[in-house]
C-alpha cells in the first residue's frame, strides 16, 4: 500500500532522507514514486515505476528545499502514470499533497473546484486536496489554517502530508490511515510506517484518528483538525534499523523464513512456565466463545486458532473479515479477535468495529505496536515477530500460530491434551524450526515441479490452514497456479484437475483417523498419475505414497501443523526464486491492505 514520509531539519541531506525513507516503505508495494522540495517554492518529481526511476529523475537536478514530503504509490483511481503519482499540486504549484487511504466524495469535490475553474492534472482523489488548500489560502487562511480547512471537507480515509510554499514546515493528519511521528535532535519526520525513518530515530508518537501534526525546525504540535491542542506519549521503538536489513540473504522473505527460531523465541519468551505448566500473557479476558476475523495469511493463522478454541469444548470461528463486516453472525457473549501482521488491514478494522457496535469485546493478535487495530480495541496481544519487510508474510505466520496456542491455553485451556506436553511442545518450536531449516529438501522438490501445469495442497483438521496458506504462499510469490483444500474436499469436483502435471502437496502429521483419511486421499490422486509430495512427522506410512517426502521432527499434533508450513514456504520460494520472481515485492500486492 502507499506510502508516506516527510521531514523537517534535514538542510541538505532532505532529498536523500526522502529517497531513503521511500526506500524503506518499498515493501509496503507500490507502482510509482515521488517527492516534493519546499523552500520559497516547491518543486515536484515523480514517476511511474520503480523507485530507480524517481532516482534518475532527480539525478540531474537542483531539487532544494529544507522541508521535503515523498510517497510511494499503489493504485486505487487511476493507472500507475507519473501524472497519477503523488505528490500532486494546486493551479499555483505552492501546495503539494501525499495522500494514503480514500476520499469518498472527492468527485463532487471535484466537480465543484472544476466549476470554479480549478484545473487538474490527475485522475486521483488525492487531488482534490491541493486545489481546497489553494483556495483556502486565496480566501486569506494562513498555510496551518488552510490544511485544516480542506481537511474539514474531506470524507473517507486519509493520511496526509503537505507542503507549502515559504513555509519550513510539513503539516499532516490521519483519518483511518495510519502515520507516526518521528522526533530527534533538531529534526522531525512523519511516515506511514517507522521503517521509514529508524535509521536516524527510535522516538515515535503514534498518531490517532482525527489528529493533526505540524513539523517544523523548531519542534512538532498535535491537535485535532480543528486546532485543539493535544497531549502525546514520546514511544520508543524496540528494535534496530538493521532488523530491516537483508543480513546477507537473497531476499527479505527467505532471511525472514530463517529468523522464524528467533520469532518464536520471542514470541514465548516470559509466557510460558514450563515446570509450572502455565501461560502467562500480559491479557486479562476471559473467553465463552469466540469469533476471529482476518484476511489472507493471517485468516488461515484464524482457522487454526479457531480449531484450538473448539478442540477446548469453546464455540470458535473464524471468518473472512470483509465478509463478516457485511454479514455479521449473531453475538453473544463472544470475544472478537483480529488477526493482523500490521494491524492495518482495512477489512479487519471494519469487522472489529463493526463488532464493537454490537457491543462486543474485541482483541488485536498482531505484530505491529501502536497498530491502529491494537489502539482500537479492548487489548492486544502481541505475536513479537519483529519488523517483516517481505509482502509475503512468512514469520508473523508462524508466530500468530504460537500467540494463538498461548491466548487458547491460558483462557480456556487444552481440552483433552496435557497441558505440560503442549508448553513443552511449544518451547522446543524454535529448536524444531531451526532443525527443518538446516536439513530441508525443499529446493531440490522445487526445482523438480518448478514446470508444472499447477499445485494442489490437500491437510485435514489443524493441517487444512496449512494447506490453504502452502497454496497461497506458492500463488502470491511464484505467479504459478495453486489451490489448497481440505483433504477430503479434493474428490468433490477439483479432482477432475489432478493430472501427472499437477503435484499435490499432503501434509500428514500423527497417525490418528485424519491422517489415515488423508492418506486415502492421497492415494486417491496417485491414481491419477499426479505426482505426491508428503509433508510429515513420519508416524504415519503417507511417505510409502509419496514421490518426495519433506520432513518434520516428531512433535505435539498442535505444533506439526507451524512445522509443516515452513517446509512449504520454503518450497514457495525456492519455486519462485527459480522462476526469477520479484519474491519480495509480488506484482499487484501490497505489504498492508489499507483500502477495503
Ligand atoms: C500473504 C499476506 C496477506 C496478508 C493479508 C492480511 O502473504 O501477507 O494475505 O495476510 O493481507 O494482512 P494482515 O495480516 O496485515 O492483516
Amino acid at each position: 500500500m502507499c506510502g508516506i514520509i516527510g521531514c523537517v531539519g534535514r538542510g541538505d541531506a532532505t532529498l536523500d532522507t526522502l529517497l531513503g525513507g521511500l526506500a524503506n516503505l518499498e515493501y509496503r508495494g507500490y507502482d510509482s514514486a515521488g517527492v516534493a522540495l519546499a523552500n520559497e517554492s516547491v518543486t515536484v518529481e515523480k514517476k511511474a515505476g520503480e523507485l530507480d526511476a524517481l532516482r534518475e529523475a532527480v539525478a540531474g537536478q537542483t531539487l532544494h528545499g529544507s522541508v521535503g514530503i515523498g510517497h510511494t504509490r499503489w493504485s486505487t483511481h487511476g493507472p500507475p502514470t507519473d501524472a497519477n503519482a503523488h505528490p500532486h499540486q494546486d493551479c499555483t504549484g505552492d501546495v503539494a499533497v501525499v495522500h494514503n487511504g480514500i476520499i469518498e466524495n472527492y468527485q463532487s469535490l471535484r466537480d465543484e473546484l472544476a466549476e470554479a475553474g480549478h484545473t487538474f492534472a490527475s485522475d486521483t482523489d488525492t487531488e482534490v486536496v491541493p486545489h481546497l488548500i489553494e483556495d483556502a489560502l486565496a480566501d486569506g487562511a494562513d498555510p496551518e489554517d488552510a490544511v485544516r480547512q480542506a481537511l474539514s471537507r474531506i470524507e473517507g480515509s486519509y493520511a496526509v502530508a503537505v507542503v507549502v510554499a515559504g513555509v519550513d514546515a510539513v503539516f499532516a493528519a490521519r483519518e483511518d490511515s495510519p502515520l507516526v511521528l518521528g522526533v530527534s535532535d533538531g529534526a522531525y519526520y512523519l511516515a506511514s510506517d517507522v521503517p521509514a525513518f529508524r535509521e536516524h530515530t527510535d522516538r515515535v508518537v503514534y498518531l490517532e484518528d482525527g489528529e493533526f501534526a505540524r513539523i517544523d525546525a523548531d519542534g512538532f504540535s498535535v491537535s485535532s483538525i480543528d486546532g485543539t491542542p493535544h497531549d502525546v506519549t514520546i514511544d520508543t521503538v524496540d528494535w534496530d534499523p538493521e532488523d530491516t536489513g537483508k543480513s546477507g540473504y537473497d531476499h527479505f522473505m527467505l532471511k525472514e523464513i530463517h529468523e522464524q527460531p528467533r520469532a518464536l523465541r520471542q514470541c514465548l519468551q516470559g509466557r510460558v512456565d514450563e515446570l509450572g505448566a502455565s501461560v502467562s500473557l500480559d491479557l486479562d479476558v476471559d473467553i465463552a466463545r469466540v469469533q476471529f476475523v482476518a484476511c489472507g495469511t493471517s485468516y488461515h493463522a484464524a482457522l487454526y486458532g479457531a480449531g484450538l478454541f473448539r478442540a477446548a469444548g469453546i464455540p470458535a470461528q473464524a471468518f473472512y473479515a470483509h465478509e463478516y463486516a457485511l454479514d455479521t453472525p449473531p453475538i453473544e457473549d463472544d470475544l472478537v479477535v483480529g488477526v493482523s501482521q500490521s494491524g492495518e488491514t482495512a477489512d479487519t478494522l471494519s469487522a472489529l468495529r463493526e463488532a464493537r457496535r454490537r457491543g462486543a469485546r474485541t482483541l488485536a493478535v498482531t505484530n505491529v505496536v501502536g497498530s491502529t487495530m491494537s489502539r482500537e480495541c479492548d487489548d492486544t496481544l502481541y505475536i513479537r515477530s519483529g519488523p517483516e519487510i517481505g509482502v509475503a508474510a512468512s514469520k508473523t505466520f508462524s508466530a500468530q500460530l504460537a500467540a494463538l496456542n498461548l491466548l487458547a491455553l491460558q483462557t480456556v485451556g487444552a481440552g483433552d491434551e496435557d497441558l505440560r506436553e503442549v508448553i513443552a511442545a511449544l518451547r522446543d518450536l524454535p529448536g524444531d524450526v531451526q532443525a527443518i531449516l538446516d536439513s530441508t529438501t525443499a529446493e531440490e522438490v522445487a526445482e523438480e515441479y518448478v514446470d508444472s501445469d499447477g499445485f494442489f495442497f490437500i491437510g485435514r483438521g489443524a493441517n487444512y490452514p496449512v494447506a490453504l496458506e502452502g497454496a497461497l504462499k506458492l500463488k502470491e510469490i511464484s505467479y504459478e497456479h495453486a489451490e489448497g483444500f481440505a483433504a477430503g474436499e479434493l474428490k468433490h469436483g477439483t479432482l477432475a484437475l489432478v493430472t501427472a502435471d499437477t503435484p499435490v502437496f499432503a501434509v500428514v502429521t500423527g497417525n490418528d483417523e485424519a491422517a489415515r483419511k488423508t492418506i486415502g486421499n492421497v492415494k486417491e490422486v496417485e491414481a491419477r498419475d499426479a505426482p505426491v509430495v508428503a509433508v510429515t512427522d513420519g508416524k504415519s506410512d503417507v511417505a510409502r505414497y509419496a514421490d518426495h517426502v519433506l520432513e518434520i521432527p516428531e512433535t505435539h499434533p498442535r505444533t506439526a501443523a507451524v512445522l509443516a508450513n515452513i517446509q512449504l514456504q520454503l518450497v514457495a520460494y525456492h519455486v519462485a526464486n527459480a522462476l526469477g520472481r520479484s519474491i519480495d515485492k509480488p506484482r499487484n500486492l501490497a505489504k498492508s491492505v489499507t483500502v477495503e
